[in-house]
């Protein structure tokens, strides 16, 4: 029996199993604001539901454990949604399945050659040298840049993949029957831990209806934590609480990590967002000069033996290194040498993601979440506006001139390079994101939204509560914005824009502590005790006006299984048994302005929903809104990341994380905890030896359609 310590090993699906926001005591402004009568927060189609008409529908079973294609689950005639794909069944087995009429391609596998020299993946020898060549582990965000840079391009461009963090336990051979996991790990597989966190960039090309990596682009990179420099930007840069002795500038860090969910700004930059970094740090925090502040972050909480070989991951050895973790990282994916940024306006927390939309007057609006319960919402306004990229295909003629008039009143017109005007553009969004407002949400029981500005000097963010400056209120982010009377929420995940609609969509994954012992009490907007199934916000800017104070705000889904009435679920009735999901997490909207969910159940999946995680097309408008339709699943144990389509909507990449690693004990005919050796799936290979492998997989519909119809 493996006496393995995956709670030792392994930072498992959910990392955010204890709330640290002190905030359990309402205010008297939440007194005043609670109510006990709720507003029907589910109107039009969704306001007359109860469990009652969803009670016919049979509840989702496990299917069997095969890789068997499978058919269709159903399809409704009366399909009130613009999805036009069957659904596939709920149920867990070793491998991943798309819609009938979908095919899914494994484009790049944990491990595989990326940069020269790379040598090819073998599992029985971790190297840190091979795996800073070679993709990363645990596969999230997915950004893809069309090439050239500009264009539309839906057959060629970049990918910029997020690698979040590593399972140890199924990585590394040889651990399963240690004593003490930790102390067996050797510096080796510490630094090939390192080496797999990060990001990679990926230059891809479509041929033949297949995707291609390009093989010895000039664009390829991985960025990681073991060596890769990184400059701090913005207010907090240089602060006396950034400085180390590695570093007594405070501006340069070694490595980015826990890089979950992130985006693209429209100047093709790739922004990574740090989320749980309390994971690394070890030691103690008695006495420690940074105590409150890394207590609310959640440390110590270690649970990767990393400063047992890196002295910087030891709080009491480098007090100050945690407060370099916890933001944005900006990554200039066109040129390979350009060192990535960390921008500090936008805030230190566990930033779930950096979706943006381009606002009305111009300026950079990114929203993210903080990923913990009883965390906040927040988005990130720029001061300056973008300086838009000329696209190189559909440009007018004329504007790849520029004009000149001579002294005689004569004009000459001369042919401006498209290659200088693209790198002028680029050139003047270059530090956009160092100077602007970081705003946190406050919801309203009446539907209304309020941002809060974080700003020095403003209400109680000055000195007496332990604010010198600008830099102490974005270092210490989370409390700031407490004091504030930002709004608890639960878990928000990713936060998605939609630029058709104008409206912004926010994953609430759960909360199992809400309403309980001491905890904040429900409110609408997080409205079940113990919630472990999440829900769906949507907020609408005033006037369609992201950089706004004000935004109205909605639950579009209460998530879990709508015919049981102890779960509470709000879904629209055309929702089928296949259909609904639990704990919505990364998302993305498509070309035509589809919303589509990624769930992470964690290990709870075998309780929230009785099947495996997977992508979930969800209706936002008309009478099918609120309907959800199952369009793929994942492995045993995997959670869904990256969905992101290609400008056209033909092709959608996802990410599939950590396969073989949640919630193995509950997976029928394996039934125990998956280890390197004796793993629940040895999925992408299905080889001997062979652990399973995070990996992207390319979806495109068999016709060559658009995905989803
Ligand atoms: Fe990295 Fe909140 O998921
Ligand atoms: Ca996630
Ligand atoms: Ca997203
Ligand atoms: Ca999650």
């Amino acid at each position: 029996m493996s006496t393995l310590d995956h709670a030792k090993l392994d930072p498992v699906a959910d990392p955010d199993d204890i709330p640290v926001n002190p905030a359990t005591e309402p205010s008297l402004d939440d007194l005043i604001q609670r109510r006990f009568g709720r507003r029907d927060l589910l109107r039009g189609a969704l306001g007359a539901l109860a469990a009652g008409p969803l009670a016919g529908l049979a509840a989702g079973t496990a299917a069997a454990a095969t890789a068997e294609p499978l058919g269709p689950a159903s399809s409704s005639p009366d399909d009130p949604t613009r999805f036009d794909f069957p659904e596939i069944p709920r149920g867990v087995d070793a491998t991943h399945h798309v819609a009938p009429g979908y095919s899914a391609q494994v484009l790049i596998r944990w491990g595989d050659p990326l940069l020269p020299g790379a040598p090819p993946f073998d599992p029985q020898r971790p190297n840190a040298a091979a795996q800073r060549r070679q993709f990363g582990y645990n596969n999230d965000f997915i950004g893809y840049i069309p090439l050239p840079l500009g264009s539309s391009n839906s057959e060629h461009g970049l990918l910029c993949v997020n690698h979040e963090y590593t399972n140890t336990g199924l990585m590394f051979p040889g651990l399963a029957d240690a004593e003490d996991p930790a102390a067996a790990l050797t510096g080796a597989m510490v630094d090939t831990e390192l080496a797999a966190h990060g990001g990679s960039i990926v230059e891809i090309h479509k041929a033949g209806g297949q995707w291609h990596l390009v093989p010895g682009s000039r664009f390829n990179r991985r960025i990681e934590a073991l060596t890769t420099p990184i400059r701090l930007s913005g207010p907090a840069a240089g602060h006396p609480r950034l400085r180390t002795r590695a570093d007594p500038t405070g501006t340069r860090v070694i490595g980015t990590l826990n890089n979950c969910a992130g985006g693209i700004t429209p100047w093709g930059t790739y922004l990574m967002a740090e989320e749980n970094f309390h994971l690394y740090f070890a030691g103690s925090l008695d006495g420690h000069p940074e105590q409150r502040n890394y207590a609310r972050c959640g440390m110590p909480a270690a649970r990767y033996a990393w400063a047992r070989h890196h002295r910087r991951f030891d709080l009491n050895a480098e007090p100050n290194e945690a407060n370099r973790f916890g933001w944005v990282v900006e990554v200039d994916p066109f040129d390979p040498q350009a060192m990535p940024v960390k921008r500090t306006a936008l805030g230190r927390f566990k930033h779930e993601g950096a979706e943006c939309i381009v606002n009305g007057d111009g300026r950079l609006v990114i929203y993210s979440g903080d990923d913990q319960r009883f965390e906040f919402l927040y988005k990130f306004v720029t001061a300056g506006t973008v300086t838009p990229l000329p696209n190189p295909a559909s440009a007018p003629a004329e504007a790849s001139y520029v004009g000149r008039i001579d002294a005689g009143g004569q004009v000459h017109f001369r042919k401006q390079d498209m290659r200088r005007r693209i790198a002028a553009a680029r050139a003047a969004n270059r530090d956009l994101l160092d100077q602007g407002t970081l705003f946190v949400a406050r919801l309203g029981d009446d539907g209304g939204l309020q941002w809060l500005p974080l700003v020095h000097g403003h209400g109680p963010l000055t000195a007496a509560n332990g604010f010198d400056s600008q830099a102490d209120v974005l270092i210490e982010t989370r409390r700031a914005a407490t004091l504030l009377g930002a709004t608890p929420m639960d878990r928000p995940e990713d936060v998605e824009p939609n630029p058709l609609t104008g409206k912004v969509y926010v994953s609430l994954t759960n909360n199992k502590n809400r309403g309980k012992d001491g905890y904040p009490d429900t409110d609408p907007a997080n409205p079940r005790t113990g919630n472990l199934w999440g829900q769906v916000l949507e907020i609408t800017p005033q006037d369609g006006d992201h950089a706004a104070d004000t935004a109205t705000w909605d639950l579009l889904v209460r998530a879990g299984d709508p015919t049981d009435p102890a779960v509470a679920a709000h879904w629209n009735p055309a929702t089928s048994a296949d259909g609904w999901f639990a704990c919505p997490d990364n998302c993305a909207v498509d070309p035509s302005g589809r919303l589509w969910v990624a769930t992470d159940q964690g290990g709870g999946w075998p309780v929230t929903s009785g099947g495996a995680d997977g992508i979930y097309a969800l209706e936002t408008e008309g009478p099918g809104r609120g309907t959800a339709r199952c369009f793929f699943r994942v492995p045993v144990g995997a959670e869904m990341c990256g969905p992101r389509f290609t400008p056209d909507g033909r092709t959608l990449f996802v990410a599939v994380q950590h396969p073989g690693a949640d919630g193995t004990e509950a997976y029928p005919g394996f039934e125990r905890k998956s280890t390197f050796e004796d793993p629940a799936t040895r999925w992408p290979d299905f080889a001997d030896g062979i652990p399973p492998r995070p990996s992207v997989l390319a979806i495109t519909r068999n016709d060559g359609g658009v995905i989803g119809g």
